[in-house]
This record gives C-alpha cells, sequence and structure tokens, in this order.
C-alpha cells in the first residue's frame, strides 16, 4: 500500500467524488451559521443541515467537502490515546434526496479499496441491529461474508448530535493487527487501538427535535464522515493521529524548540501532543475569526492556548514559541486552507498576544496555586475552595480546566459549584457598569449603523 500524506489524501478524495459528480464545496468556518445548537462546527455535516431537512435548496444534490472540525468533549483524553484531537478534518460526501444506501456503500468501498488501496481483508463493516437493506449491500453486492459484518445497537449506529437530522448508519472499521493490541478491548467496536473506525455513513433520513420525537425527513439523504487524519494513520500505518506526516512535522518544530525528544518520555509525550494539537485549534480558529475570550468561542479558544502554553513550560520551550508553532501549522495545512496563509499576520498576532498575556501572569499563578495546594496537604483536605479558583482565574488567567488539571496529580478537585457562583455574581456586577457607563458608547454606535448594511 502507497503512503499517501494527509495533504494528498484530502484531494484525492474529493477528486474522487468530483468524478462521481458530486460538487466539491470550500470547508465551511468553524463558527456556525444560523445555528445556536453548537458552539463550533463539529462534524462535516453540521453546515450543511437546512440542505438536509429540505429548508434551503442545495447547489446540487451531491456534495463533498473536507471540513475542519473541532470537539472538545474528550480534551482530557487528548494526548493519552492514539485517536483523540480536538481538531480534526472531517471527509465527507453528501446526498440530499439523491443516492442512498445501495451507492454510498459502494462509492465508499471503492475508495478505501481501489483508490487508497487498503486491503479488503482488513475492512469490516457494522450495521444498525435490524438493517437488512445494509446487510444486503454489504453482503450480496460488495461480497463480504456474513460473518465478517458486525450488528450493533443504537449507541454505536445511530448516528444523531442533539437536535437535527439523524439516522442509523454503517461504519467501516479497519484491522491494525495485533501490533496494535491483543487485549480484550482490541475487538471489532471495542475501545483499543486496534480496530480504528475509519468511516461513518449515514442514512440521515429522521429529524430529532432534541426531545426524542424523531419524524421522517421530507428526503432519504447520506451524510459521511472520515476523519482524514485516522485514513492516514491506517494508511501510513503509524501509531497514532500525532504521526502522520503533518503532525510529525510538527513534533520536529516541538522537539527543536524543546531540545526534547518526542518518544523517550511517556509523560513528556502527553505534553508534545497536547501543544502540537492546540496550537492547530487555536489556528484554526483565529482564521475564521475567533478571538480569545472569557466566553463561548473566545473561552475554548483561550483554554487551549493557555493549555498548550502551559505545556510549553513543562517541556522548557521557551515562551513565545506558540506562534512559531502556528506558522509551522499554517504551512502544513495551507494546501488545503489557503485562507490560513492569507490571513498569517493576524493569526500569529493573536496567538502571539494571548501566549503574552498568559505568561506575564503565570508565574505568580503557579506560587499561589503551589501555596494552597500545600495548605490543603498539611490539613489533609482534598477540596479547593471556589473563591481561590475563581481568584485564579479572574487575576491570573488559569481557566478553570487548568486549575484542575494541575491539581489532579495530587488527587486535589474543586469545589465548581462555589466556582461558578463567584463568576456568576462577577458577571452581574460587570453588567451593571456596563449600564451606568454606556460601555464604549455602544448605543448610539450601533443605532447610527445603516441598517441596510451586511455582515458575514
Ligand atoms: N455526521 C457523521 C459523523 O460525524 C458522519 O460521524
Amino acid at each position: 500500500m502507497k503512503k499517501y500524506g494527509v495533504n494528498e489524501l484530502r484531494k484525492m478524495f474529493l477528486a474522487y467524488f468530483q468524478e462521481k459528480e458530486h460538487l466539491v464545496m470550500k470547508s465551511f468556518s468553524l463558527v456556525p451559521h444560523n445555528d445556536n445548537s453548537l458552539l463550533l462546527i463539529n462534524s462535516g455535516m453540521a453546515p450543511l443541515k437546512p440542505y438536509f431537512t429540505g429548508q434551503e435548496i442545495p447547489p446540487k444534490r451531491r456534495v463533498a467537502t473536507c471540513q475542519k472540525c473541532i470537539r472538545t468533549g474528550d480534551i482530557e483524553n487528548i494526548g493519552k490515546t492514539a485517536r483523540h484531537g480536538t481538531f480534526f478534518e472531517m471527509l465527507g460526501n453528501f446526498s440530499f434526496g439523491d443516492y442512498f444506501k445501495s451507492e454510498a456503500l459502494h462509492f465508499a468501498w471503492e475508495f478505501l479499496t481501489e483508490r487508497v488501496g487498503l486491503e479488503k481483508d482488513r475492512l469490516y463493516p457494522s450495521i444498525y441491529l435490524e438493517d437488512e437493506e445494509a446487510f444486503k449491500v454489504w453482503n450480496e453486492e460488495i461480497g463480504i461474508p456474513a460473518d465478517r459484518i458486525y450488528r450493533f445497537g443504537k449507541k454505536d449506529n445511530f448516528w444523531e448530535h442533539g437536535v437535527g437530522p439523524c439516522g442509523p448508519c454503517s461504519e467501516i472499521y479497519y484491522d491494525r493487527g495485533e501490533k496494535y493490541g491483543t487485549g480484550p478491548e482490541d475487538v471489532m467496536g471495542g475501545e483499543g487501538d486496534r480496530f480504528l473506525e475509519v468511516w461513518n455513513v449515514v442514512f440521515s433520513q429522521f429529524n430529532n427535535d432534541g426531545k426524542g420525537n424523531y419524524t421522517d425527513l421530507i428526503q432519504k439523504n447520506i451524510d459521511t464522515g472520515m476523519g482524514l487524519e485516522r485514513l492516514a494513520v491506517v494508511c501510513q500505518d503509524v501509531p497514532s493521529l500525532f504521526d502522520v506526516d503533518t503532525n510529525q512535522a510538527m513534533m520536529t518544530e516541538i522537539e527543536s524548540l524543546s531540545g526534547k525528544k518526542y518518544l523517550e518520555d511517556k509523560t513528556a509525550d502527553v505534553s508534545f501532543r497536547i501543544i502540537a494539537d492546540h496550537v492547530k485549534s487555536c489556528t484554526f480558529m483565529a482564521s475564521d475569526g475567533i478571538m480569545p475570550s472569557n466566553e463561548g468561542r473566545g473561552y475554548v479558544f483561550r483554554r487551549l492556548l493557555r493549555r498548550a502554553a502551559r505545556h510549553g513550560r513543562i517541556l522548557g520551550i521557551p515562551a513565545g514559541s506558540l506562534s512559531k508553532l502556528s506558522e509551522k501549522a499554517i504551512a502544513l495545512s495551507s494546501d488545503g486552507y489557503p485562507e490560513l496563509s492569507e490571513k498569517k499576520d493576524m493569526i500569529l498576532r493573536v496567538i502571539s498576544e494571548e501566549e503574552d498575556r498568559f505568561n506575564k501572569t503565570i508565574d505568580n499563578g503557579l506560587a499561589i496555586l503551589q501555596g494552597l495546594k500545600e495548605d490543603l496537604q498539611k490539613k489533609g483536605e482534598k477540596l479547593l475552595s471556589g473563591e481561590d479558583a475563581f481568584r485564579l482565574y479572574d487575576t491570573y488567567g488559569f481557566p478553570l480546566d487548568l486549575t484542575k488539571e494541575i491539581l489532579e496529580d495530587s488527587g486535589i478537585t474543586v469545589d465548581e459549584e462555589a466556582f461558578q457562583q463567584a463568576m456568576k455574581v462577577q458577571r452581574e456586577t460587570a453588567r451593571a457598569a456596563r449600564k451606568s457607563t454606556n460601555y464604549m458608547g455602544r448605543d448610539d454606535v450601533y443605532q447610527n449603523l445603516d441598517a441596510s448594511l451586511q455582515t458575514e
């Protein structure tokens, strides 16, 4: 099998679906448009929801994209497993009321086996329990023996993400072999690293109203998602997402900044991976106009960047290095996302200013946290008060998660309820202050804007 690079695989995927009469669209912004249910775009289908529901007419009934995505739900696993990252690219082909199960599964199979050249005997499909139609396509049309087709329940083979289009799905797993695991979790559908799910083909035919009520969509759709980096893991036969060619180049850069070697020390490796992943997320967020702040998307940015900065300190990379790493991330991904080089100066400025802001206070904050930790240990207590955690946040810029993470190793937790209460009080005070001072004169500014102006 040829070891295609990440940038090559992205091109191959889009070219394949263009051949199959799909309209190749540019990745949408990470900032959802007219969708309050999401903070950040987290899958290829998210920006296309109105086309699935029939609310809007798509530019073509067949579309393919490589969508930049961010998911932070598994943040504490980042760097510890082979397959978790906050930033990833999702390759997807979509049918809005055009082709359905049979063609979608044939496309996926042909692309993986004929174009990428994966060995057929290492691929295993899974289907939703009673989906006989999908079973027939795999078994009778594609020729996979029945005992290699796995049937799983709703947890694994019904795709939904809160409100919106959803449906049963068929996933394709790749067996990477015993060298990646022989434990009880290394089975089809298990949590181990041996069988890796590479492609999810969703038969998107229902709408979930968010309260568990499902209604038929006006058309049957296809929504697929394949993690580009995961495909590269399989194709390049490397242990984890962090070892594919583009991430490897990030590791080399971190090695030269830190003077440490990647893959020599397990604890340091986690820091290497966190830095590489989080800097990439922040680079892409900045390119889409997300600025670090204390709320919403801006908070995700701040949290990731500060986490990267702290791990940078653990590795001993000099202060101010994150923008150098961001520059590397821009060079590695501009092929697929030209906006990164177009906005390079702005991205690097945002990253270096946020890193500077954090560096100015981190030493004081760390010393205070160390003191608080020692006090608790002396008293034999295991809970940091919400007020102390809030002071670290408010005065020293420590996101709550960072405080929690630093204390985790000593078995100390934070009184989060009291933290949130302190945060609420502060927000209310700030809001009241803004009202009484006409903060930045904003009312006048907005009132005087020409109502016909459009913004993106
Ligand atoms: N929307 C599906 C997923 O994200 C394809 O896995």
